[in-house]
């Protein structure tokens, strides 16, 4: 089937992207679901900073390729073999497909599958295959096996969970990846504890879950950090009970001198080397700093190895918020659905297709914490 989709097909353009244009919104063919696979009409897909990065070129991908890897839709068709869904089932997308016999998988770990993290490289679905086409003939590459900025996608069973039919797709798409890393991060990798005191540097999409499940959580006491006032304005609204402007020298320092020495829990949602060292900075001794941020492949980190040994200090990466997908979305709408996890709250307007250049640029500014492309209108 023909169906229009933004393509990228360069990385490392300079902005504004509204003028360089790194996405070529057109016409593309999509082949039918083979045996494990899914066609789903994208019904709302988030604009995240892995996209921008990948458009950024922080992480090289096989060109030209469809990005946008957190969404929501609905079951159109069934390739051979699929089970558990049938057509017009709403369903999330996941950005990492589990494979479920690698060693990670067996250990209850399916967002670090192994095989998911090969195939990405290749630019294909876990099973090999390639469904995406320009109409020129020229092969265009898979992102993640999901490819959302587009009107449809065809992805493996296993890279969908199931939803029901009351969570408006929207809502449900940030639940692919915002959600997940975010709350993951607070949940599963910190596993904070009702009382408990955190930190959350970096308040995009990302960050703001990690700040409204800490909420959730019952943590006592919430220290927000990003370089932007207007962000730290939204989450002292939205339960912070602490706020720091980051970007200053000083800053370190007053989040240590107000928690005594730092925080035993601090998360990293900026994704740079400076957003971690500050997070580091302001870990309490014994205490874990969390990193959910990704920044550039190559990007280092150096640290006192002598003071990791005798102040007993931790540092873990969080990827999907080492979250449990079938188990853990579930359990996150259930939050949702009562109020304690108000995820909406998140949606800085929405997109189409022709406007996803520029909604790019009002990322990478600053001024945005998750807009939402509606492929179909
Ligand atoms: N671990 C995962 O599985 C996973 C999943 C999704 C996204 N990510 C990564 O998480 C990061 C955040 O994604 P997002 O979509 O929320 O991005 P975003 O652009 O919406 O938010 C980033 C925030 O960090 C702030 N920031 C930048 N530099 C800072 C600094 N030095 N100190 C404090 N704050 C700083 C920005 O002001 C902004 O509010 C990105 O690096 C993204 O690639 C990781
Ligand atoms: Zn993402
Ligand atoms: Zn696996």
């Amino acid at each position: 089937m023909r169906m229009k989709a933004a393509v990228l097909q360069a990385q490392g353009l300079p902005r504004p992207y509204a003028e360089t244009r790194p996405m070529s919104i057109e016409e593309v063919e999509l082949a039918p679901p083979g045996p494990g696979e899914v066609l789903i009409e994208i019904a709302a897909a988030g604009l995240c900073h892995s996209d921008l990065s990948t458009i950024e070129n922080q992480r090289p991908r096989p060109l030209p390729i469809i990005i946008g890897h957190e969404g929501a839709g609905i079951v159109r068709a069934l390739g051979a073999g699929v089970t558990g869904l049938k057509e017009g089932d709403h369903v999330v997308a996941l950005f990492v497909t589990s494979c479920g016999e690698c060693r990670y998988c067996v250990r209850g770990r399916p967002n670090i599958c192994a095989a998911s993290f090969d195939t990405r490289a290749k630019g294909t679905l876990m099973s090999g295959a390639r469904r995406l086409k320009r109409l020129n003939g020229e092969v265009v590459n898979h992102n993640s096996g999901l490819s959302l900025f587009a009107q449809f996608a065809v992805v493996m069973r296993d890279s969908l969970v199931k939803i029901d039919k009351d969570i408006p797709l929207e809502d449900a798409a940030l639940f692919g990846c915002a959600v997940m890393t975010g709350a993951g991060a607070v949940i599963n990798t910190a596993r904070l504890r009702p009382g408990e005191e955190v930190a959350v540097v970096g308040l995009g999409g990302v960050g703001m879950n990690a700040l409204l499940a800490a909420v959730a959580a019952g943590a006592s006491r919430i220290i927000a950090v990003d370089t932007s006032q207007a962000k730290l304005d939204l989450a002292r609204e939205w339960g912070a009970t602490d706020c720091f402007l980051a970007g200053n020298a000083d800053c370190a320092a007053a989040v240590r001198e107000a928690t005594a020495g730092g925080l035993d829990t601090v998360i990293e949602t900026a994704g740079t080397i400076p957003a971690f060292e500050l997070a580091h900075a302001i870990t309490a001794r014994g205490g874990s700093t969390i990193s959910a941020g990704l920044p550039n492949v190559a990007a280092k980190f150096s640290y006192l190895h002598a003071a990791l040994v005798s102040e007993e200090r931790s540092i873990r990466g969080s990827y999907m918020g080492s979250c449990v997908p079938n188990r853990d979305i579930p359990l996150l709408l259930g939050l949702y659905r009562r109020g304690k996890l108000p995820v909406q709250k998140l949606k800085s307007g929405f997109v189409s297709l022709d406007e996803i250049n520029e909604g790019f640029d009002r990322l990478a500014e600053g001024t945005v914490l998750r807009q939402i492309l509606r492929p179909n209108g």
